[in-house]
């Protein structure tokens, strides 16, 4: 669409330049041009439109330079050159460096993802190895039946099936551990939130279970689908829910972890992690999205400037408050996923 669109322009400012006997440099106009190919199209197709471009703007001189004085036609020719010239070059050199600030934001955040998981790895083990041991005894199982005189195929089969069951969870863990700690760069698609959040939370139950937490989810109904990154979405739950597991790890009594998602106009998803830890330190509520801000022995200060990053570029914002009674708050809202035509 945009790529028509900057023919079309290229197209009417090389007509305009022609025929026209305009005492100004239209072909500076081409630099429109430009601003717009280098959001669509490679490094090399904007050189090469740029070069379409002075070429079209060297032609339009030849065509029409009888039509008005030499010279002015000239200084102008030459003035437009340079400015296509100009911001081809700021429009590439901008262009590398935003490249280069995503590509480090990716490296961030799959570090703290592969941190994270090492924090999980007792867990991860432990979570796999129940249905390895299920296989183990479904597989001793079967087997004394079918050598029992005679064998008992029906009870044989049910075991059999246990082990097809528990081969295909195990296969899933694994496959959602992968996930996450894979280095893909982000992709866009629309998302369910109520679903990832199901996901992460299986993935973190031993350490819930370990941790004495007990989760309370509220998914709100008709939540709306959002447009995000599958991965970095669950890599934001994920930090929620750990920072307000290890808020916890040192109050007696209740830890209760709630989690709620509900739909908000115009067209939000807002995501509510709330536990009741030891809250918010006073004065903090400022720098704790700031990277390495922690007031924790061991811990790195990332998660939640990882979250906002995260959040942010999906379009939306994320903050924390103290609540009425113990613990804190986290908060962010999602705009929804819209059909692009
Ligand atoms: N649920 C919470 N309750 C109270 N304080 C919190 C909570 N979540 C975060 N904080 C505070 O914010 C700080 C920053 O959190 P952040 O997740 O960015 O880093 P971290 O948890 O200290 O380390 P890591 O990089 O391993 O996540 C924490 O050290 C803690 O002081
Ligand atoms: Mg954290």
């Amino acid at each position: 669409m945009l790529l028509v669109a900057a023919m079309v322009i290229a197209a009417a400012i090389f007509i305009a330049d022609t025929v026209t006997q305009l005492e100004i440099a239209v072909a500076v106009l081409y630099v429109a041009v430009i601003l717009i190919v280098v959001r669509v199209i490679e490094r090399k197709g904007v050189l090469a439109v740029a070069f379409a471009c002075v070429g079209l703007t060297i032609l339009s001189y030849f065509l029409s330079r009888e039509d008005f004085s030499r010279s002015t036609g000239f200084v102008n020719c030459i003035i437009s050159i340079a400015a296509i010239l100009v911001s081809t070059y700021l429009a590439l050199q901008n262009r590398s460096a935003l490249t280069a600030l995503h590509e480090s934001q990716t490296e961030l955040a799959h570090a703290n993802r592969v941190t994270t998981m090492g924090e999980l790895t007792a867990a991860i083990v432990h979570e796999v190895n129940q249905p390895v041991a299920g296989v183990v005894a479904n597989a001793e199982a079967a087997m004394r039946w079918l050598e029992a005189q005679p064998p008992e195929m029906a009870e044989a089969k049910q075991a059999l099936e246990g082990i097809v069951e528990d081969g295909k969870r195990t296969s899933e863990i694994v496959n959602r551990i992968r996930a996450l700690a894979r280095k893909a760069p982000p992709r866009r698609e629309a998302l369910d939130i109520n679903e990832l959040i199901v996901e992460v939370v299986a993935l973190m139950q031993t350490q819930l279970q370990r941790a004495d937490v007990s989760l309370h989810t509220e998914f709100g109904s008709e939540i709306p689908p959002i447009h995000g990154d599958r991965i970095q979405m669950q890599q934001v739950i994920l930090n929620l829910i750990l920072n307000a597991v290890e808020a916890m790890a040192t109050v007696d009594g209740h830890r209760h972890l709630r989690m709620g998602t509900k739909a908000i106009a115009p067209g939000n998803v807002r995501v509510e992690v709330s536990d009741l830890g030891v809250g918010l330190a006073a004065g903090s509520l400022d720098r704790l999205f700031e990277a390495f801000y922690t007031t924790k022995s061991s811990g790195m200060g990332m998660g939640l400037s990882i979250c906002r990053t995260i959040v942010e570029a999906h379009g939306g914002r994320i903050w924390a408050s103290p609540n009425d009674g113990p613990g804190a708050t986290f908060q962010f809202v999602l705009p929804q996923y819209v059909k692009s035509s």
